[in-house]
This record gives structure tokens, C-alpha cells and sequence, in this order.
């Protein structure tokens, strides 16, 4: 039975927190969020002790893991915090928005063998674990070009976005890890372009809503990401993986499987599952257990913070291309 603390019970802890209060083989100990009643709230309703002290929680002697939703500037200090203290760590994405930081990080969590895992929780969808054993059992033979369409349904408020690193860290940062998930191999080149189509006044804050980049592998592998604050058909999430034996493809996901016709339209389908905390929900179940079963077998992390560090280079070596329109070395 893991015991676990969340800390951070905004839009994310509540999920995690709703996944390990379900989990069979773990226990909600703890919710820590400083500001309001958000922790009461959700102990209220989840189980387990609320409190606005994060660091008297990761104190706690009964708390095994914990697992990190807060805002991205308190990642690293929780997460050293947390491995110093002893406890397992599933931490929130980006690891931070400084690479500095972020080596740091990840220098320190190795020297302390410390057990974090990184929450990119594309991975742990069906879809993505299904591509990526059938790439691992040869269906299409040498992967060759991967594509990633990832679009958000609107853009989150200016306040969130002034803080949230650009568009590159905050939210190709994901894809930037199904790229490294899907092309097995690190990419060695980043290329970019970055518009505002949908907000010219995001210059004012440097950032962008509507970008494409291309990767390329020591072995000239290709990946290209299509990324998009806005979309109004929903939230559009499509890989594909193209191989010299074959292709793989998945499907966006809708409420049902029904489709319609009639005089205007033919084979019309439901609105797409409008956001993350729907379209993901089994994903983030999946990497809560994913998680506690690595803790519990002692097992090697499946995301680690080194991935973290990873995606935050590449994002931050998109932008750099982006910016000079020029190809960058990783
Ligand atoms: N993996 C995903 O799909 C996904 C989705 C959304 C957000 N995120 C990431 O999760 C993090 C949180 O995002 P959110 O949308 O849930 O934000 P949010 O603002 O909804 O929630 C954050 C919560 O953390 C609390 N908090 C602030 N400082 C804290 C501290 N020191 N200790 C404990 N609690 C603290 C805040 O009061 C707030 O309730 C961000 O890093 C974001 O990038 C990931």
C-alpha cells in the first residue's frame, strides 16, 4: 500500500489526487495547497488530511510518495525537498522553465538516487502505449517520420500564459516528449517557426500561439509537430508513425462511436472530447499506477526527470530556431 501526499490541489492535484484516492494498492495521506481552502475541499471530498503547509507534509513519516501539481516555478524546490526527505516523486510537467535549473535538478536527484518520475502523461494513454509496442515488435519496420498534431480547443487566459514559459515550454513541451517517445532516439537538430495567428498581442510577452517544428535524429530520423493554442473543432491529438513495413495511425477520441447522416452531412461524428482531463483521463490513471508499481518494485522509473530535462532543451532549442531562423544543434 503506497502512502501519498499531493501537493498543489488546483486543475491537475485534483486528478492525481481523485486516481490515487481510487487506486487499490495506495492510500491518500495528505493534500497540501497553501492558498484558500482548496486542500480542505478536496480532503473533504477524497479523504486524507488537509493542510497549507507543503513542507510539513513532506515531514510526515506516513507519507511514501508524493506527487507534485503545483505551479512549475515550486517544481524543483518540492521535488529536491521530497527526494531529500525520502520520498518517491511523481512530479508535474515542465520540470522548470531554466535549463540551468533544470541540470541542477536532475544532477542532484541522481547524486541522491532520488526516485522521481516525470508526469508526461501522453505516454500513458492506450493509444501511445499501443504505437509504441507495435513499433517495438517490428509491425512497421524502421520508423522513418513520425507527426504530431496537438492542438488545444482555446487559449488559457493571459495571466496563465504570462507565466507559463511560452507556448514551446508550457505546452509543445509534451509533444516534445512523444516525439523522444515515438522516434526512440534522440533528436540532434531542431528547426522552427513560430507565429500569431490567433493573438498579435502576445508579443508583448514574447510569446507565440500557433507554431511547427521539425526534428531530426543522429540516424536522420524525422519528427514533425503541428501545435496550436486553438482549434475550434476541440482538442485535436493525432501521431502518426510512418516505418518502411507500414504506417501507424490513432484517431482523435469522441463520446461515442456513433456517426450520422442526413441531408447535409454524411458520416458526421460527435465533437471531440473537449480538453485534457477528459481526453487523458485514462492516461493519468494509468501513470499514477504505472508510477506506484515502479515505486513499489523498486523498478526503474518509466519517465524520469533526465526525460524532463530533455523535453525542456528541445523546447528551448525550438524557440532559438524560431527566433534566428536557423536550424539548432541540440
Ligand atoms: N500533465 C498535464 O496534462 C498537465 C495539465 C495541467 C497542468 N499541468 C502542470 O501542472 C502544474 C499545475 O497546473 P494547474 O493547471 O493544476 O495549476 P492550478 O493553478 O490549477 O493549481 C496549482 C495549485 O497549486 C497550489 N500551490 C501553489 N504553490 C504551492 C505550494 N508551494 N505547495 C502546494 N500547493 C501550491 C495553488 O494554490 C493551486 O491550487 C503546472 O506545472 C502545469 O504545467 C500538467
Amino acid at each position: 500500500m503506497l502512502r501519498v501526499a499531493v501537493l498543489g490541489a488546483g486543475r491537475i492535484g485534483r486528478i492525481h489526487a481523485a486516481n490515487a484516492a481510487a487506486n487499490r494498492q495506495a492510500k491518500l495521506v495528505a493534500i497540501a495547497d497553501p492558498f484558500g481552502s482548496a486542500a480542505e475541499d478536496l480532503a473533504r471530498e477524497l479523504g486524507g488530511a488537509a493542510s497549507t503547509d507543503p513542507e510539513a507534509v513532506l515531514a510526515r513519516a506516513d507519507v511514501d510518495a508524493v506527487v507534485i501539481g503545483t505551479p512549475t516555478d515550486t517544481h524543483v524546490a518540492l521535488m529536491l525537498a521530497a527526494v531529500r526527505a525520502g520520498k518517491a516523486v511523481l512530479c508535474e510537467k515542465p520540470i522548470d522553465l531554466d535549463i540551468a535549473k533544470a541540470d541542477a535538478a536532475v544532477a542532484e536527484v541522481e547524486r541522491l538516487d532520488g526516485r522521481v518520475m516525470l508526469a508526461f502523461n501522453r505516454r500513458f494513454d492506450p493509444a501511445s502505449q499501443e504505437l509504441r509496442r507495435a513499433i517495438d515488435a517490428g509491425e512497421i519496420g524502421e520508423v522513418r517520420q513520425v507527426i504530431i498534431s496537438s492542438r488545444d480547443p482555446a487559449p488559457p487566459p493571459r495571466a496563465y500564459l504570462e507565466h507559463s514559459g511560452g507556448i514551446f515550454r508550457d505546452m509543445t513541451i509534451h509533444d516534445f516528449d512523444m516525439a523522444r517517445f515515438l522516434l526512440g532516439e534522440e533528436p540532434v537538430e531542431v528547426m522552427a517557426t513560430a507565429s500569431r495567428l490567433i493573438d498579435p498581442n502576445l508579443a508583448e510577452i514574447g510569446d507565440f500561439d500557433t507554431v511547427m517544428v521539425n526534428l531530426r535524429t543522429e540516424s536522420r530520423r524525422q519528427c514533425h509537430i503541428n501545435c496550436c493554442r486553438a482549434a475550434v473543432y476541440g482538442y485535436d491529438q493525432r501521431f502518426e508513425v510512418f516505418g518502411s513495413a507500414g504506417m501507424l495511425m490513432n484517431d482523435n477520441l469522441r463520446p461515442t462511436t456513433v456517426r450520422r447522416w442526413s441531408s447535409a452531412v454524411t458520416d458526421a461524428r460527435e465533437p471531440l472530447l473537449n480538453f485534457f482531463l477528459e481526453r487523458y483521463a485514462d492516461a493519468y490513471r494509468t501513470e499514477f499506477e504505472m508510477f506506484r508499481a515502479a515505486v513499489e518494485a523498486g523498478a526503474p522509473m518509466p519517465v524520469t526527470a533526465r526525460d524532463g530535462r530533455q523535453a525542456l532543451r528541445l523546447a528551448d532549442c525550438a524557440l532559438e530556431s524560431a527566433l534566428t531562423g536557423r536550424a539548432v544543434r541540440v
